[in-house]
């Protein structure tokens, strides 16, 4: 069972959330094409070389899916706008029908009550633009101040909150070092660049987004529970490489002005020129912070030849998700705890995306994913653990509304609260729904 909202204090949030490139359906509404189209299309890269071309239809079905969030008594509703879609080319000329979609889309939003949070980018750059040289180019942080700035003055008005880039480590390092999303590189100089680009253009967008006068303002990083896979010296320096990359590099540039040395021992070299000088523009002070988290990651030495960063993951003993990761709220709970001690303080955290894959079918039209249901539960009671330890909390998104387009897992992973037939596009809640519905009543 979930906890009821009476076990939270009042005026705590709950919402779900989802992005633009997995629901939406990218071939209507005139957008450009985006690297995650590209990528998609590049044989290998995308399981069953499934594609967001339709996805969940959200693009023409969206009133229907508000409905089903607010009909489970969500608060707040975590939704993306597409670049691509906005600004087909990344620069110039707007699609004005994007952005009236995206206009038809938040007025419904506090048309039932739902407090619409906005992220700017949730992947999927403009294709114009990856053919610049990506993230690898400076210039494309200066586009996305660009593109803020036109989102802000169009929607600013009636969002409850904004973040500019989802998880910038899946951006830049899942997609530049390891090759495994778009744009599929392996390839340090442009992982560096990538790593720091993304930051400059989150504050970029910070900068354009209050020059409107905008506010609560926040940025969303993704962090794992990292646990050396032995008790040897080794295991732990490994996995105290691993957790600079993907816990610390981010939230230490946001909060401190700074790279961890870890991470500069490899990537140094392959920074842009003069890249100290950017900490101002990306310490520009926030208003919250989000945390994505599913699951921790045990890390073992690589084996030689050890280049840098020289780890690999290792299986752990706890129950795991139909990806294989394993289901662990005490890492939640732990990394709540540090992250407000170590860098944000009294700054109000969410929880901005948590959940899990499961082999959902649906059974006489009904789906029972009671795993999926123990899950939330184990996680909003870390939670509330660590709020009772001091952490400032403030609210919990479920990932995600609607089963979709996850990346390179195609339509084979199933994280959501609602089952999707992909053939016939038809939406059913599923037990994990009507949990949320009650506990929200409650
Ligand atoms: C996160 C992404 C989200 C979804 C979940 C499962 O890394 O932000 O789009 O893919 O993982």
């Amino acid at each position: 069972m979930l906890p009821p909202r009476s076990a939270f204090p009042p005026g705590f949030l709950f919402g779900t959330a989802t992005s633009a490139y997995q629901i939406e359906g990218h071939a209507a509404g005139g957008p450009g094409p985006s690297h995650w189209d590209t990528f998609a299309a590049t044989p290998g890269n995308v399981r069953g070389g499934a594609n967001g071309a339709r996805a969940c239809d959200h693009y023409h079905r969206w009133a229907e899916d508000l409905d089903l969030v607010a009909g489970a008594g969500f608060d707040l509703y975590r939704f993306s706008t597409s670049w691509a879609r906005v600004m087909p080319e990344g620069s110039g000329p707007v699609n004005a029908e994007g952005l009236d979609f995206y206009d038809r889309l938040v007025d419904g939003m506090c048309a039932r009550g739902l407090k619409p949070a906005l992220t700017l980018y949730h992947w999927e750059l403009p294709a114009a633009l990856a053919d610049l040289g990506g993230w690898r180019n400076r210039d494309t942080a200066l586009r996305f101040g660009d593109f803020a700035e036109a989102i802000g003055r169009r929607l600013g008005d009636r969002v409850h909150s904004i973040a500019p880039i989802n998880e910038p480590w899946c951006a830049s390092w899942l997609g530049h070092f390891e090759g495994l999303h778009a744009p599929g590189l392996r390839d340090i100089r442009a992982t560096a660049r990538a790593m720091h680009h993304l930051l400059l253009g989150h504050g970029r967008a910070i900068e354009a987004l209050r020059g409107l006068g905008l506010g609560n303002l926040g940025a969303v990083c993704n962090f794992e529970h990292v646990l050396p896979a032995d008790e040897s010296p080794e295991a732990a320096a490994a996995a105290a490489r691993h957790d600079a990359i993907m816990n610390r590099f981010f939230v230490e540039a946001l909060f401190r002005g700074r790279y961890p040395e870890e991470v500069l021992a490899g990537i140094a070299p392959h920074l842009p020129p003069g890249w100290e000088a950017d900490f101002p523009g990306i310490q520009a002070p926030l208003d919250w912070f989000g945390i994505n988290y599913y699951t921790c990651k045990r890390i073992a030495p690589a084996p030689a030849p050890a280049l840098w960063p020289g780890y690999a993951a290792a299986p752990g003993p706890l129950p795991k998700t139909a990806l294989g990761w394993e289901i662990c709220p005490e890492g939640l709970e732990a990394l709540l705890i540090r992250i407000a001690r170590d860098y944000t303080g009294a700054l109000p955290l969410l929880i901005t995306e948590n959940g899990m894959a499961a082999p959902d079918t649906l059974v006489d039209g009904a789906c029972e994913d009671a795993e999926r249901i123990a899950y939330h539960a184990a996680h909003l009671e870390a939670c509330r653990r660590a709020m009772a330890a001091g952490v400032p909390l403030a609210g919990y998104t479920a990932w995600s509304l609607l089963d979709n387009f996850e990346w390179a897992e195609g339509y084979e992973a199933r994280f959501c609260l609602v089952h999707v037939d992909f053939e016939s596009l038809q939406r059913t809640p599923k037990a994990s729904y009507a949990a949320f519905k009650r506990a929200l009543e409650g």
